[in-house]
């Protein structure tokens, strides 16, 4: 483990507050501490039970089929329809009045209250009209949209007819989007001409335009449809083109659905790993929605009341669990967001908190750092007494943003549920119980009912409590990943291969002395910025395409806004050197940009550091963990591996003398 990691280990180990449930919220809980007895008892039971929560076509004949390991098969045989089960069922027990989707637009006044009886509606036609578009069981859709109620409608629309999406998220570039579409052979994109951003339409469509135009003869695409949100001129491909208004708004609100096979793939979504080509991270349905609807109400502790956020964006799998299949599958009403937190102004988010009376807030220890920073003032000019739990996820939340979390929007009375999960493990799988877990912050705490999870060293033995080391997950859980998509191998290869049985997370954790489980964050050359996924490799792929660059190494450096942040090192070719062997702030800019038009804005490096040499071993192996030291401004550990100790010296020079560039 790395010297920060341990001392970031110590520097946990002095944190002693703790936080009980409050007295109303553990007395009528909807999962008591008895939950943990039960599932450990007899786990596929305990499953079986969460399933039962769900509307079946067909019942299963098998829970869990976990013959044919890491391939798991869950509640074999059974049948069911996710839109259904999110949106028909509701309507069928009456409660087609109760509004699914408060949605607010980024523009004042601009929103729109969506009750399950239309949104069964709206699911109903869109699903006709992809079906009259051709879409079959079976095909991939792709779906680039910003936080829209189509979006939604989309998702479900493909459920419903068995058609597998994939969403890519709006912030990626034509060039991830082209790669997404090609790998999943996607026979539709679902876009729209583009959505507000910070006061301001910024535009989707053409980047779609761009990435058909890439793919050349070899796209699979066959048909765009383009919700219109902005009203923008976009370029229009008659053979290609149809406006979503014009394929959607005729049909029918009949539609009839057929249940799908339990292992009836759901969604494909692609995430980052440590090599330079996304991972397609194939969900089933049943176990999927058994996963999601289950932690979403256990964690949460979902009542019929609540008025639920999840901020996060539906083109990440929180957006997929905690935003469209577990709420929807609960039967929640809920608030979706299409801007950032500060358009028009800061306290935004708090004053849509108080227009609906939001009880339960799940949101990114990056976005409540934000906000400590932008002062406690803003949050104080709202009434938020109505949040009653607070959630936290995609990364370690420090103590500190937890307590103020807890206290300044949570009222020093919410509870906040640190929830660990993966793109991968599709649900929450550790996380306190707001009921029954005296929280730590900081502290994942322990796993859900029905998770095993251990923290374990190098030849995968069970670590005591007070020690570090890898953390795994012992049994397969209904939600987890079948496989990757179109790839086997790496399925097993990136997950399985570690140590035999194991699921390895790739990430780092600890076990305090209670044996409560601290996330510190990954292992492998995978960055966490914003509590967004980023490929070390994939970044430095990106910055090799450019003619200029002859060597890139990229390593995520401590951030305190964003959690990691990308600083990028990189060797020019000789013909890209000015006469005294510099590069001006023009190229470092010019890079900058060069890996937000490859991957995306989000991937943009905070900084660009010219060097005459990269670290490496003897074997040719770039030591990132040096040029960790040299990005976070600490003293450089041990070079003795280096096959060039001076290397190290030369890069620290290029430190000071003004090559990086920061925002
Ligand atoms: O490193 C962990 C971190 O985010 C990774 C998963 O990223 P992704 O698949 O993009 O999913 C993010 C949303 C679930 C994990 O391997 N992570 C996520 N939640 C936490 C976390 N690290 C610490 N604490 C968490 N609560």
């Amino acid at each position: 483990m790395s010297e920060n990691k341990s001392e970031a280990l110590a520097n946990l180990s002095n944190e002693t507050r703790r936080f009980d449930p409050p007295a109303e919220l553990a007395e009528s809980a909807n999962v008591k501490a008895d939950a943990y007895d039960r599932a450990s008892e007899d786990r596929e039971a305990f499953w079986a039970e969460a399933a039962e929560r769900l509307d079946w076509g067909r019942k299963w004949d098998q829970v869990l089929d976990w013959s044919n390991p890491p391939f798991a098969k869950w509640f074999v045989g059974g049948t069911l329809n996710a839109a259904v089960n999110c949106v028909d069922r509701h309507v069928d027990a009456g409660n087609g009045d109760k509004v699914a989707i408060h949605w607010v637009g980024e523009p004042a006044d601009d929103t729109r209250d969506i009750t399950y009886a239309e949104l069964k509606d709206e699911v109903s036609k869109a699903a006709n009209a992809l079906t009259e578009l051709g879409v079959e069981k079976g095909d991939r859709v792709a779906i680039y949209l910003p936080m829209l109620p189509e979006t939604v409608i989309a998702m479900l629309a493909c459920a419903r007819i068995g058609a597998i999406h994939t969403v890519v998220f709006g912030g990626f570039s034509s060039d991830a989007l082209a790669s997404r579409v090609t790998d999943c052979d996607a026979k539709v994109i679902i876009t729209s001409d583009g959505g507000y951003r910070r006061g301001a339409p910024s535009s989707l469509k053409p980047a779609v335009d761009e990435a058909i135009e890439k793919l050349g003869e070899d796209s699979p695409v066959q048909k765009v449809l383009v919700v219109r949100r902005t009203g923008q001129d976009v370029e229009w491909n008659d053979d290609l083109d149809v406006w979503w208004h014009d394929a959607v708004d005729g049909q029918s609100t009949e539609h009839e659905a057929e249940m799908h096979d339990s292992e009836h793939p759901l969604y494909v979504m692609y995430t980052s790993g440590t090599t330079g080509k996304p991972k397609g991270i194939l969900h089933t349905t049943g176990g999927y929605l058994t996963g999601t609807a289950y932690t979403h109400w256990s964690v949460f502790d979902l009542k019929d009341d609540d008025v639920y956020w999840c901020t996060a964006d539906v083109g990440w799998v929180t957006g997929h669990s905690y935003l469209v299949y577990g709420p929807l599958a609960n039967g929640a009403t809920q608030v979706m967001y299409e801007g950032t937190p500060d358009a028009p102004h800061k306290g935004r988010w708090w004053e849509i908190v108080q227009q609906y009376g939001v009880t339960i807030f799940y949101t990114a220890p990056t976005a409540i750092r934000t906000f400590m920073k932008w002062g406690d003032e803003i949050p104080a000019e709202y009434d938020l007494t109505s949040i009653r739990v607070l959630g936290s996820v995609g990364e370690p939340i420090n103590p500190e943003a937890y307590v103020w979390y807890r206290s300044t929007i949570g009222g020093d009375k919410a509870p906040v549920v640190d929830t660990w999960w993966q793109t991968e493990t599709g649900q929450i799988m550790i996380s306190p119980l707001p009921g029954v877990t005296s929280g730590k912050p900081g502290s994942a705490m322990k796993p859900l009912p029905g998770i095993v999870a251990d923290v374990v060293d190098d030849d995968a033995n069970s670590v005591p409590d007070g020690s570090g080391g890898y953390l795994v997950l012992r049994e397969p859980w209904p939600a987890m990943l079948r496989t990757l998509w179109g790839d086997d191998q790496r399925f097993k290869d990136t997950y399985w291969s570690r140590w035999p049985g194991l699921y390895f997370a790739g990430d780092g954790a600890k076990k305090d002395d209670d044996g409560d489980i601290w996330v510190l964050g990954r292992v492998d050359d995978v960055m966490n910025v914003s509590g967004h996924r980023l490929s070390t490799t994939e970044i430095e792929s990106a910055l090799v395409s450019h003619p200029k660059v002859a060597e890139a190494a990229v390593v995520g450096a401590a951030d305190e806004t964003t959690g990691q942040a990308v600083c990028a090192f990189v060797i020019l070719k000789e013909s890209a050197t000015d006469d005294e062997g510099t590069a001006d702030d023009e190229l470092i800019q010019e890079l900058r940009q060069h890996v937000a038009k490859q991957i995306g804005a989000i991937a943009r490096p905070r900084q660009v550091m010219i060097v005459p040499e990269l670290p490496k071993t003897r074997s040719g192996k770039i030591m990132r963990r040096l040029l960790k030291d040299v990005a976070e401004h600490r003293d450089v550990g041990d070079v003795t591996t280096l096959a060039d100790s001076t290397v190290m010296d030369l890069i620290k020079d290029k430190e000071g003398s003004g090559s990086s560039s920061e925002d």
